[in-house]
């Protein structure tokens, strides 16, 4: 024990005979963070007045969760049943708008929603014919979806399906954007051939929006994206390593998160042990591990060595 634990102890010990000591000893502390927070306050008295809101964050958090999808191919739809505003698809637009939308276009669509205040240059008002870069036609839409507009927070939605972006496309243009101007047929067919809209489309998945916070996913998507074909992988597996894996995880993601984040465990087996055992329970893994043996654990590492 060094000096000032023991003085800590001391101190402690005299707090509980004479527990009216406490205020004693903490009275010039309080003395001196009121007095610091005041003197801060005077100096930044402008600032304080003039503080803005801060920006907040994009997917709405209020909403509901976004369920776990795994990566999948889906057979395409018909272009023209996409590229007709059914009410259907207008519905549907209206629904993911307001989940991951309005915080920066606002509900009305003007480009004043709560995360706006932050954002140069701001959200588009959809309401305004001017300012557009890609045009509110449906390929206008559809692009400024799809490939975001660089330099600014209006980024690619990629894990919208083609369905999801023409329902967008068509809310935004009957709820908001006045005289919305019609796409010519060259238009339709640049788009289908841009964006491989005949084709049988890939949904690269999506995971709940806190599992994806974990993983920053706007600087990872790559290993956003292995952790989502890895788990598809695993939970398809029916190998004695796959299962394991399943024994040994709570949260899968968090597990597979845990080894993404680093690659050391690929070069040594006692580096894959240690990463698992050393954090249980918080690294997505859990006590079933201790119950392993030596071959259980090779087993398992050559098992998430070759897969992930
Ligand atoms: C983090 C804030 C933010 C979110 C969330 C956001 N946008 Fe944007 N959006 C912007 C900004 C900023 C611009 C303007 C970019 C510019 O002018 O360079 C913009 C522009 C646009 C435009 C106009 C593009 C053009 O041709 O000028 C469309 C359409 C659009 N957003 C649709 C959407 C849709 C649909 C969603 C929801 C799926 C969405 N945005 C979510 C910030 C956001």
């Amino acid at each position: 024990m060094n000096n000032i634990e023991k003085i800590i102890q001391t101190i402690k010990a005299d707090i509980k005979k004479n527990p009216s000591k406490l205020f004693g000893l903490l009275y010039p502390y309080i003395l001196l963070v009121g007095l610091g927070v005041g003197i801060f306050y005077l100096y930044n008295i402008n600032k304080v007045e003039e503080s803005t809101i801060p920006p907040a964050v994009p997917v709405s958090t209020q909403a509901e969760d976004l369920p776990l999808i795994m990566p999948s191919e889906s057979v395409s739809s018909d272009i023209s049943s996409l590229t007709t505003p059914t009410d259907d698809l207008i519905n549907k637009g209206k629904v993911i708008f307001t989940a991951s939308c309005v915080a920066c276009h606002g509900a009305d669509g003007k480009g004043d929603g709560v995360a706006a205040v932050a954002l140069t240059p701001k959200p588009r008002n959809f309401t305004s014919k001017d300012g557009w870069i890609n045009s509110p036609k449906l390929s206008g839409i559809y692009k400024t979806l799809s490939e975001g507009i660089s330099g600014s927070a209006m980024v690619a939605f990629d894990n919208l399906s083609p369905a999801d972006k023409f329902a967008l496309a068509h809310y935004i243009r009957k709820a908001f954007v006045p005289d919305p101007p019609q796409d010519t047929p060259d238009e339709i067919t640049a788009m289908v051939q841009t964006y491989h809209l005949g084709e049988n489309q890939k949904n690269p998945g999506q995971i709940p929006v806190k599992d994806a916070m974990q993983l920053v996913i706007n600087d990872n998507q790559s290993r956003y994206q292995n952790i989502l074909s890895a788990l598809n992988n695993i939970s398809k597996d029916s190998q004695p390593g796959a299962q394991i894996f399943s024994r040994v995880t709570n949260n899968k993601i968090e597990a597979l998160t845990t080894l993404s984040s680093s690659d050391d465990w690929h070069k040594s087996e006692q580096s894959f042990v240690d990463i698992i055992v050393n954090n249980i329970n918080q690294d997505g893994f859990n006590g079933n591990v201790y119950d392993m043996t030596k071959a259980d654990w090779n087993t398992f590492y050559s098992y998430m060595n070759k897969n992930f």
